[in-house]
Protein backbone atom coordinates (compact mmCIF):
# COMPACT_ATOMS: atom_id res chain seq x y z
CA UNK A 1 0.00 0.00 0.00
CA UNK A 2 1.32 3.56 -1.12
CA UNK A 3 0.73 5.52 2.12
CA UNK A 4 2.57 8.95 0.75
CA UNK A 5 -0.28 9.95 -1.16
CA UNK A 6 -1.37 12.83 0.55
CA UNK A 7 -5.04 13.89 0.64
CA UNK A 8 -6.86 11.13 -0.20
CA UNK A 9 -8.69 8.64 2.50
CA UNK A 10 -6.09 5.73 2.26
CA UNK A 11 -6.50 3.88 5.44
CA UNK A 12 -9.32 1.02 6.35
CA UNK A 13 -9.81 -0.22 8.97
CA UNK A 14 -8.58 -3.79 8.53
CA UNK A 15 -5.53 -2.74 7.20
CA UNK A 16 -2.39 -3.04 9.52
CA UNK A 17 -2.14 -0.23 11.55
CA UNK A 18 -0.35 3.08 10.39
CA UNK A 19 3.35 3.11 11.70
CA UNK A 20 3.57 5.61 14.52
CA UNK A 21 5.68 9.39 13.21
CA UNK A 22 8.95 10.40 14.51
CA UNK A 23 9.27 13.52 16.27
CA UNK A 24 12.34 16.20 15.62
CA UNK A 25 12.93 19.90 16.18
CA UNK A 26 11.97 21.95 14.17
CA UNK A 27 12.55 25.69 14.43
CA UNK A 28 13.01 24.82 17.97
CA UNK A 29 9.80 23.10 19.04
CA UNK A 30 9.32 19.57 18.77
CA UNK A 31 6.79 18.15 15.54
CA UNK A 32 6.32 16.08 13.65
CA UNK A 33 5.77 15.81 9.30
CA UNK A 34 2.45 15.87 9.26
CA UNK A 35 2.05 19.38 10.42
CA UNK A 36 5.60 20.48 8.83
CA UNK A 37 5.48 18.85 5.32
CA UNK A 38 2.86 21.66 3.69
CA UNK A 39 5.04 24.44 5.88
CA UNK A 40 5.81 26.82 3.15
CA UNK A 41 2.09 27.04 1.72
CA UNK A 42 0.75 27.57 5.28
CA UNK A 43 2.97 30.09 6.03
CA UNK A 44 1.39 32.22 3.62
CA UNK A 45 -1.64 31.30 4.14
CA UNK A 46 -4.14 34.02 2.83
CA UNK A 47 -6.15 35.55 5.65
CA UNK A 48 -9.34 37.59 5.82
CA UNK A 49 -10.14 40.05 8.03
CA UNK A 50 -13.67 38.11 9.32
CA UNK A 51 -11.37 34.86 9.77
CA UNK A 52 -11.83 33.40 13.52
CA UNK A 53 -8.70 31.78 14.40
CA UNK A 54 -9.20 29.28 17.45
CA UNK A 55 -5.96 28.84 18.39
CA UNK A 56 -4.99 25.89 21.77
CA UNK A 57 -2.15 23.68 22.69
CA UNK A 58 -3.83 20.43 22.02
CA UNK A 59 -6.22 18.81 24.21
CA UNK A 60 -7.30 22.39 25.63
CA UNK A 61 -11.00 22.13 24.28
CA UNK A 62 -10.58 23.27 20.91
CA UNK A 63 -13.27 20.91 19.78
CA UNK A 64 -15.60 22.09 22.49
CA UNK A 65 -15.05 25.63 21.47
CA UNK A 66 -15.18 25.34 17.99
CA UNK A 67 -18.61 22.98 18.15
CA UNK A 68 -19.74 26.45 20.26
CA UNK A 69 -18.47 29.34 17.38
CA UNK A 70 -19.97 27.06 14.93
CA UNK A 71 -23.78 27.02 16.67
CA UNK A 72 -23.34 30.61 17.15
CA UNK A 73 -22.77 31.60 13.69
CA UNK A 74 -23.89 29.16 11.68
CA UNK A 75 -27.09 26.88 13.20
CA UNK A 76 -29.24 29.13 11.89
CA UNK A 77 -28.39 29.76 8.44
CA UNK A 78 -27.53 26.41 7.65
CA UNK A 79 -28.66 23.28 10.30
CA UNK A 80 -27.58 21.15 7.92
CA UNK A 81 -24.07 21.78 7.72
CA UNK A 82 -23.98 21.20 11.36
CA UNK A 83 -25.77 17.62 10.96
CA UNK A 84 -24.02 16.21 7.80
CA UNK A 85 -20.66 17.79 8.15
CA UNK A 86 -17.54 16.46 10.51
CA UNK A 87 -16.35 19.58 12.81
CA UNK A 88 -12.78 19.04 11.86
CA UNK A 89 -14.06 19.98 8.17
CA UNK A 90 -16.01 23.06 9.04
CA UNK A 91 -13.26 24.29 11.63
CA UNK A 92 -10.38 22.79 9.79
CA UNK A 93 -7.25 22.06 11.13
CA UNK A 94 -4.87 24.84 9.71
CA UNK A 95 -1.27 23.10 9.64
CA UNK A 96 -2.56 19.35 9.22
CA UNK A 97 -1.41 17.24 6.31
CA UNK A 98 -1.76 13.65 6.86
CA UNK A 99 -2.43 10.96 5.43
CA UNK A 100 -6.20 10.16 5.46
CA UNK A 101 -7.15 13.74 5.81
CA UNK A 102 -7.17 16.90 3.13
CA UNK A 103 -4.55 18.89 3.65
CA UNK A 104 -6.07 21.68 6.37
CA UNK A 105 -4.81 24.67 4.78
CA UNK A 106 -6.71 23.76 1.48
CA UNK A 107 -10.03 22.66 3.48
CA UNK A 108 -9.73 26.35 4.78
CA UNK A 109 -8.99 28.38 1.53
CA UNK A 110 -12.04 26.21 0.40
CA UNK A 111 -14.16 26.92 3.35
CA UNK A 112 -17.65 28.43 1.99
CA UNK A 113 -18.50 30.38 5.51
CA UNK A 114 -18.50 33.76 6.66
CA UNK A 115 -16.50 34.20 9.10
CA UNK A 116 -14.29 31.11 8.43
CA UNK A 117 -13.08 29.65 11.89
CA UNK A 118 -9.98 28.03 11.27
CA UNK A 119 -8.36 25.95 14.12
CA UNK A 120 -4.47 25.20 15.13
CA UNK A 121 -2.39 24.58 17.89
CA UNK A 122 1.10 26.25 16.18
CA UNK A 123 2.90 28.40 19.08
CA UNK A 124 2.49 32.28 18.63
CA UNK A 125 5.74 32.60 16.57
CA UNK A 126 4.12 30.33 13.69
CA UNK A 127 0.80 32.09 13.38
CA UNK A 128 1.14 32.84 9.45
CA UNK A 129 1.49 36.52 9.29
CA UNK A 130 -1.69 36.95 7.35
CA UNK A 131 -3.71 36.71 10.77
CA UNK A 132 -1.61 40.02 12.18
CA UNK A 133 -2.17 41.81 9.07
CA UNK A 134 -5.53 41.78 8.97
CA UNK A 135 -6.14 42.21 12.28
CA UNK A 136 -7.97 38.72 12.67
CA UNK A 137 -9.45 37.71 16.07
CA UNK A 138 -8.02 34.97 17.93
CA UNK A 139 -9.58 32.77 20.52
CA UNK A 140 -6.93 31.12 22.66
CA UNK A 141 -8.33 28.32 24.61
CA UNK A 142 -5.85 27.10 27.82
CA UNK A 143 -6.37 24.33 30.03
CA UNK A 144 -4.23 23.15 32.76
CA UNK A 145 -1.34 21.45 32.26
CA UNK A 146 -1.87 18.53 34.49
CA UNK A 147 -5.44 17.77 32.76
CA UNK A 148 -4.22 19.08 29.24
CA UNK A 149 -0.66 16.35 29.61
CA UNK A 150 -3.45 13.32 30.56
CA UNK A 151 -5.49 14.39 27.88
CA UNK A 152 -2.60 14.24 25.65
CA UNK A 153 -1.73 10.72 26.36
CA UNK A 154 -4.54 8.92 26.25
CA UNK A 155 -4.74 10.75 22.45
CA UNK A 156 -1.53 9.97 21.87
CA UNK A 157 -2.81 6.16 22.97
CA UNK A 158 -5.70 6.48 20.29
CA UNK A 159 -4.59 8.31 17.41
CA UNK A 160 -2.42 6.43 14.92
CA UNK A 161 -0.76 9.90 13.97
CA UNK A 162 0.59 10.71 17.28
CA UNK A 163 3.79 9.32 18.09
CA UNK A 164 3.37 6.32 20.51
CA UNK A 165 3.35 7.80 24.45
CA UNK A 166 4.35 4.54 25.40
CA UNK A 167 3.52 4.82 29.18
CA UNK A 168 2.14 7.34 31.65
CA UNK A 169 5.34 8.21 33.12
CA UNK A 170 7.35 8.46 30.12
CA UNK A 171 4.97 10.82 28.40
CA UNK A 172 4.73 12.80 31.07
CA UNK A 173 8.54 13.15 31.19
CA UNK A 174 8.38 14.02 27.49
CA UNK A 175 6.04 16.28 28.74
CA UNK A 176 8.18 18.45 30.87
CA UNK A 177 10.80 18.10 28.75
CA UNK A 178 8.59 19.98 25.93
CA UNK A 179 9.35 16.42 23.56
CA UNK A 180 5.54 16.40 22.35
CA UNK A 181 3.69 17.29 19.18
CA UNK A 182 3.51 21.06 19.42
CA UNK A 183 6.53 21.42 21.99
CA UNK A 184 6.28 23.30 25.55
CA UNK A 185 2.99 23.80 26.97
CA UNK A 186 4.64 26.13 28.89
CA UNK A 187 5.56 28.35 25.92
CA UNK A 188 2.56 28.09 24.67
CA UNK A 189 0.12 29.36 27.06
CA UNK A 190 2.60 32.13 27.58
CA UNK A 191 3.29 33.23 24.56
CA UNK A 192 -0.28 33.71 23.57
CA UNK A 193 -0.78 35.09 26.73
CA UNK A 194 1.63 37.99 26.65
CA UNK A 195 0.64 38.79 22.27
CA UNK A 196 -2.76 39.01 24.03
CA UNK A 197 -0.69 42.24 26.06
CA UNK A 198 -0.41 44.01 22.82
CA UNK A 199 -2.54 42.96 20.10
CA UNK A 200 -6.60 43.46 21.46
CA UNK A 201 -8.11 40.95 19.49
CA UNK A 202 -7.24 37.71 21.19
CA UNK A 203 -9.97 36.85 23.66
CA UNK A 204 -7.88 34.07 26.22
CA UNK A 205 -10.42 31.63 27.68
CA UNK A 206 -9.93 28.94 29.81
CA UNK A 207 -11.05 24.99 29.86
CA UNK A 208 -11.97 25.26 33.66
CA UNK A 209 -14.57 28.08 33.25
CA UNK A 210 -16.16 26.99 30.51
CA UNK A 211 -16.50 23.74 32.57
CA UNK A 212 -17.39 25.46 35.19
CA UNK A 213 -20.28 28.05 33.73
CA UNK A 214 -20.33 27.28 29.69
CA UNK A 215 -23.30 30.48 29.48
CA UNK A 216 -20.98 32.90 31.15
CA UNK A 217 -18.11 32.23 28.97
CA UNK A 218 -20.51 31.98 25.59
CA UNK A 219 -21.63 35.41 26.90
CA UNK A 220 -18.14 36.59 26.77
CA UNK A 221 -17.22 34.68 23.60
CA UNK A 222 -20.83 36.72 22.16
CA UNK A 223 -19.65 40.24 23.67
CA UNK A 224 -15.58 39.65 22.51
CA UNK A 225 -17.22 38.77 18.41
CA UNK A 226 -20.30 41.62 18.68
CA UNK A 227 -22.88 38.78 18.28
CA UNK A 228 -25.81 38.81 20.86
CA UNK A 229 -27.86 35.98 20.07
CA UNK A 230 -31.60 35.93 22.01
CA UNK A 231 -31.18 33.92 25.15
CA UNK A 232 -32.85 30.73 23.79
CA UNK A 233 -30.42 30.75 21.57
CA UNK A 234 -27.61 30.68 23.76
CA UNK A 235 -29.00 28.34 26.47
CA UNK A 236 -29.90 26.28 22.92
CA UNK A 237 -26.07 26.48 22.17
CA UNK A 238 -25.29 25.68 25.38
CA UNK A 239 -27.21 22.57 25.41
CA UNK A 240 -25.78 21.29 22.33
CA UNK A 241 -22.50 21.81 23.43
CA UNK A 242 -23.01 19.68 26.67
CA UNK A 243 -20.22 16.84 26.69
CA UNK A 244 -22.80 13.75 26.69
CA UNK A 245 -24.66 15.68 23.02
CA UNK A 246 -21.11 16.46 21.63
CA UNK A 247 -20.25 12.52 22.50
CA UNK A 248 -22.93 11.07 20.90
CA UNK A 249 -22.73 13.55 17.51
CA UNK A 250 -20.94 11.58 15.07
CA UNK A 251 -20.16 14.81 13.19
CA UNK A 252 -18.56 16.27 16.38
CA UNK A 253 -17.12 12.70 18.51
CA UNK A 254 -14.13 12.20 15.82
CA UNK A 255 -15.90 8.78 14.75
CA UNK A 256 -15.45 9.22 11.58
CA UNK A 257 -11.86 9.37 11.57
CA UNK A 258 -10.46 6.38 10.89
CA UNK A 259 -7.05 6.65 12.42
CA UNK A 260 -8.07 7.06 15.75
CA UNK A 261 -9.26 3.68 17.38
CA UNK A 262 -12.39 4.99 19.90
CA UNK A 263 -11.32 1.53 21.85
CA UNK A 264 -8.50 2.66 23.12
CA UNK A 265 -9.46 5.69 24.29
CA UNK A 266 -12.76 7.59 23.44
CA UNK A 267 -11.95 10.96 21.89
CA UNK A 268 -15.01 12.51 23.99
CA UNK A 269 -13.07 11.20 26.50
CA UNK A 270 -14.08 12.48 30.19
CA UNK A 271 -14.40 16.01 30.08
CA UNK A 272 -13.39 16.87 33.26
CA UNK A 273 -11.29 19.46 35.13
CA UNK A 274 -8.84 17.28 37.57
CA UNK A 275 -8.65 14.01 36.14
CA UNK A 276 -4.86 14.13 36.89
CA UNK A 277 -5.90 13.04 40.14
CA UNK A 278 -6.41 9.85 38.62
CA UNK A 279 -2.76 9.39 36.87
CA UNK A 280 -0.31 11.33 38.88
CA UNK A 281 1.35 9.12 41.88
CA UNK A 282 2.07 11.56 44.97
CA UNK A 283 5.90 11.64 43.46
CA UNK A 284 4.86 12.86 40.07
CA UNK A 285 2.65 15.63 41.41
CA UNK A 286 5.57 17.00 44.00
CA UNK A 287 8.10 17.08 40.99
CA UNK A 288 5.69 18.56 38.47
CA UNK A 289 5.04 21.02 41.04
CA UNK A 290 8.55 21.81 41.36
CA UNK A 291 9.39 22.33 38.02
CA UNK A 292 6.05 23.96 37.17
CA UNK A 293 7.68 27.06 39.75
CA UNK A 294 10.34 27.42 37.80
CA UNK A 295 8.87 27.94 34.26
CA UNK A 296 5.75 29.68 35.27
CA UNK A 297 7.18 33.04 35.78
CA UNK A 298 4.18 35.57 34.90
CA UNK A 299 2.23 35.78 38.38
CA UNK A 300 -0.59 36.94 35.74
CA UNK A 301 -1.38 33.67 33.94
CA UNK A 302 -3.04 31.62 36.29
CA UNK A 303 -4.52 27.99 35.66
CA UNK A 304 -7.08 25.91 38.05
CA UNK A 305 -6.44 22.06 38.72
CA UNK A 306 -9.32 21.83 40.49
CA UNK A 307 -13.22 23.84 40.71
P1 LIG B 1 -10.38 14.72 28.06
O1 LIG B 1 -9.42 13.87 27.32
O2 LIG B 1 -9.84 15.21 29.36
O3 LIG B 1 -11.73 14.10 28.22
P2 LIG B 1 -9.28 19.08 22.02
O4 LIG B 1 -10.57 19.29 21.34
O5 LIG B 1 -8.48 20.33 22.18
O6 LIG B 1 -8.51 17.96 21.41
O7 LIG B 1 -9.61 18.67 23.54
C1 LIG B 1 -10.16 17.44 23.84
C2 LIG B 1 -10.53 17.44 25.30
O8 LIG B 1 -11.68 18.28 25.48
C3 LIG B 1 -10.94 16.06 25.79
O9 LIG B 1 -10.61 16.05 27.19
C4 LIG B 1 -12.43 16.09 25.56
O10 LIG B 1 -13.16 15.13 26.29
C5 LIG B 1 -12.73 17.51 26.03
N1 LIG B 1 -14.03 18.01 25.54
C6 LIG B 1 -14.47 18.03 24.27
N2 LIG B 1 -15.73 18.50 24.23
C7 LIG B 1 -16.08 18.78 25.51
C8 LIG B 1 -17.28 19.28 26.14
N3 LIG B 1 -18.35 19.56 25.43
N4 LIG B 1 -17.27 19.44 27.48
C9 LIG B 1 -16.19 19.14 28.22
N5 LIG B 1 -15.02 18.65 27.69
C10 LIG B 1 -14.98 18.48 26.35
Amino acid sequence: MNRSIRGALLWEPEMEPLPRPTIFEFHGVYMTNYFTENWDNIQSFEARPSDIVIATFPKAGTTWVSYILDLLYFEDVCPERIASIPIHERVPFLEISAPFHHKGKDLADQLPTTPRLIKTHLPIQFLPKSFWEHNCRIIYVGRNAKDSAVSYFHFGRMNFIQPDPLNWSTFLQDFKEDKIVFGSWYDHVNGWWEKKQTYSNIHYMFYEDLTEDTGREIDKLCSFLGLSPSAEKKERVATGAKFDNMKQDKMANYSTVEVMDHKVSPFMRKGKVGDWKNHFTVAQNEEFDEDYKKKMKNPTLKFRTEI
